[in-house]
C-alpha cells in the first residue's frame, strides 16, 4: 500500500510495520560510518520523513551516494521510532528505487537556500517544490473546503455561474473579451495580423468579473445559495493586491438585508480562521518562523473581537480631521483610494473595519437606495495592510427603483431585462457580498503579494503557462 508521510506523523502506522513511501528529496545527509540520511517530502504535510539507508543496500554506492535535492524515489522500509529527538519516527531502508534524477544538479532551479518571491514567480512550474509553496497550498485547500463546508452546513447551494458573459455587472474599466477562432482555418488579414471574430457564436462576450447577478436569480428561488470560482478582471492595476484572474465566493441570501450580510460575511470569516489554527499547526507555524510574527496575535484578535461598522459619511469626516498629505483630495462623495483605506485600517483604527451606507454615485447600479435617495445599502470590509476583502450589499428589490438606476448608470435595459424581471415576478429583498479568495488568504497567512497565493498568477508582469 501506498502510504503519505501526513499518515505517518498521524500515527496511522504501526511500528515495525514494512512499508513505501513516493516522494522527492529535501536533503542528503552521508555520515562517516557507512550510511546515510535522507529527508523526503510527498506534499501531504509540512514535516518530512527521514530515512536512514545503510551502504549494505544494493544501489548505495551507484545511486544512493548521488542523489540530488529533487530526485524522486520510492522507498521501501520498516518504521521505527527515532533514534534522534528532531522527529518522532523514521525509516530503516530495505530497498530504494530511483524513479527520476536531476539532470544537471547545478542547473535545478530549487535549491536548500531561501529564494525570494520574485525568483521563484519565474518559476510557477516548479516553486511548489518550495516549503512556502507547500505551505501555502496546503492552508488554501483547506480554507477553500472550510468555506465550502461552512456553507454546507448552513443548507446553501452552490450554484457555478457562468464564466462567459455578456454583462459588465460591476461597470469595470474593462474585460477580457471572448473571441472564436477556428484553428482549422485561421483568417490572416492582410497586414498579417490574425482576424478573430470578437463574439460568441454572433453575440458579444466576456469573462465574467463577478458571478452576483446569475447567482441572484437562484437566491430568488432557492433562498440561500453561493458561486464560488474563478473571475477575471482586464486589470492594469500592477498591485500586491490585484491579480487578473482570481477566485471570488459570492454569497446570495433572499428575505435578508445588509445588516443580516454583514454579520454572515464575519462569521464565515471566524469560522474559517479558527479552522486554519486548528488544523494547519505545522504550516501557521512555519508563515510565524518565517513571514510573519504578528500571524497569532491578528488571527485570535480577529476571532475575539466584534468587527466596528462605521457610516461612509463617518470615515470621510475622520479622513478630513486626519491632516494627512493624501494624493488624492478628501471630499464628501469620493471613492475610498487606497492610501485612504491604509491610513484607516494601518493607523487610525489598527484593526479591521465594515464601511457602510456609501454614496449611490461610486457603487454599482444593483445596491438598494437608502431612504435618503443619496447612498445606498453596500459594505465593505477593509482589513490591515490589504484594505477591502470583501464587498456586498442589499440588492434593489423594487423594479422602478432599478429602472431608474439603470438608466441613471446608462446601462442597456434590454441587456438587463431578464435581471429586472427577478424584480416583476415575485420580487423578494434579498443581499449578498463576494469574498476575494487571494485577499483573504493574505490576510490569514500575512503573505503581502496575491501573486504568491495562487498557483499560476495571472496578471500584468508575469508570464503565461
Ligand atoms: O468589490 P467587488 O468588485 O464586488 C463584486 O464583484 C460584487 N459582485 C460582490 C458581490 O456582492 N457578490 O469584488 C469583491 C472582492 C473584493 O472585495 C476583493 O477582495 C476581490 O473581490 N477583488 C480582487 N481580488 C484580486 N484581484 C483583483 N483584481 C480583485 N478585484 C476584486
Ligand atoms: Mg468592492
Amino acid at each position: 500500500i501506498m502510504i503519505s508521510i501526513n499518515d505517518i506523523h498521524n500515527n496511522h502506522v504501526l511500528i515495525n510495520d514494512v512499508i513505501s513511501i513516493f516522494g522527492w528529496i529535501r536533503s542528503r545527509r552521508d555520515s562517516k560510518s557507512g550510511f546515510s540520511f535522507i529527508d523526503v517530502y510527498d506534499g501531504s504535510c509540512f514535516k518530512t520523513i527521514q530515512a536512514i539507508v545503510k551502504k549494505s543496500i544494493p544501489n548505495y554506492k551507484t545511486e544512493v551516494l548521488k542523489l540530488t535535492i529533487g530526485c524522486s524515489i520510492c522507498l521501501t522500509g520498516i518504521l521505527i521510532l527515532s533514534l534522534g529527538k528532531k522527529q518522532k519516527y523514521e525509516i530503516q531502508v530495505l530497498k530504494i528505487k530511483v524513479l527520476g534524477w536531476i539532470d544537471n544538479p547545478h542547473h535545478y532551479p530549487i535549491s536548500a537556500k531561501k529564494h525570494t518571491y520574485e525568483y521563484l514567480r519565474e518559476v510557477p512550474h516548479l516553486r511548489s517544490r518550495t516549503n512556502f509553496i507547500g505551505v501555502i497550498t496546503r492552508i488554501r485547500n483547506h480554507i477553500f473546503y472550510k468555506l465550502h463546508h461552512f456553507l454546507y452546513k448552513k443548507k446553501y447551494f452552490w450554484i457555478p455561474t457562468p464564466i462567459i458573459t455578456s454583462l459588465n455587472s460591476e461597470g469595470a474599466g474593462s474585460m477580457f473579451r471572448v473571441s472564436t477562432l477556428n484553428l482549422n482555418n485561421i483568417p490572416v488579414n492582410h497586414d498579417g495580423t490574425i482576424n478573430f471574430k470578437k463574439d460568441f457564436f454572433g453575440k458579444e462576450s466576456f469573462l465574467t468579473v463577478s458571478g452576483q447577478l446569475t447567482a441572484e436569480s437562484y437566491a430568488c428561488s432557492m433562498t440561500k445559495v453561493y458561486t464560488f470560482g474563478p473571475i477575471f478582471r482586464a486589470e492594469h492595476s500592477n498591485t500586491t493586491r490585484h491579480l487578473a484572474e482570481f477566485w471570488m465566493l459570492e454569497i446570495e441570501k433572499a428575505f435578508s438585508d445588509l445588516e443580516n450580510i454583514i454579520i454572515l460575511s464575519e462569521k464565515i470569516i471566524k469560522y474559517v480562521i479558527k479552522f486554519v489554527l486548528n488544523d494547519c499547526e505545522d504550516d501557521i507555524k512555519f508563515l510565524y518562523n518565517h513571514i510573519d510574527k504578528n500571524i497569532f496575535n491578528r488571527l485570535q484578535k480577529f476571532l475575539s473581537s466584534k468587527i466596528i461598522h462605521i457610516n461612509y459619511i463617518d470615515i470621510i469626516k475622520i479622513l478630513k480631521k486626519s491632516h494627512q498629505n493624501f494624493s488624492h483630495t478628501v471630499y464628501m462623495g469620493m471613492d475610498l483610494m487606497s492610501e485612504h483605506e491604509k491610513y484607516l485600517v494601518d493607523h487610525y483604527f489598527k484593526s479591521p473595519i465594515i464601511i457602510k451606507n456609501y454614496p449611490k454615485e461610486i457603487k454599482a447600479f444593483y445596491m438598494r437606495l437608502n431612504n435618503d435617495n443619496k447612498t445606498v445599502a453596500a459594505m465593505d470590509l477593509l482589513v490591515p495592510d490589504i484594505g477591502e476583502i470583501l464587498g456586498g450589499s442589499q440588492r434593489e428589490e423594487r423594479q422602478m427603483v432599478l429602472e431608474s438606476r439603470l438608466s441613471e448608470c446608462n446601462l442597456n435595459k434590454k441587456k438587463y431585462s431578464w435581471y429586472v424581471d427577478l424584480r416583476r415576478y415575485g420580487s423578494v429583498p434579498h443581499s449578498g457580498f463576494g469574498l476575494g479568495f487571494e485577499r483573504l488568504l493574505s490576510y490569514i497567512t500575512g503573505v503581502k503579494n496575491v501573486r504568491d497565493l495562487i498557483p499560476f498568477p495571472r496578471c500584468v508582469k508575469n508570464a503565461l503557462c
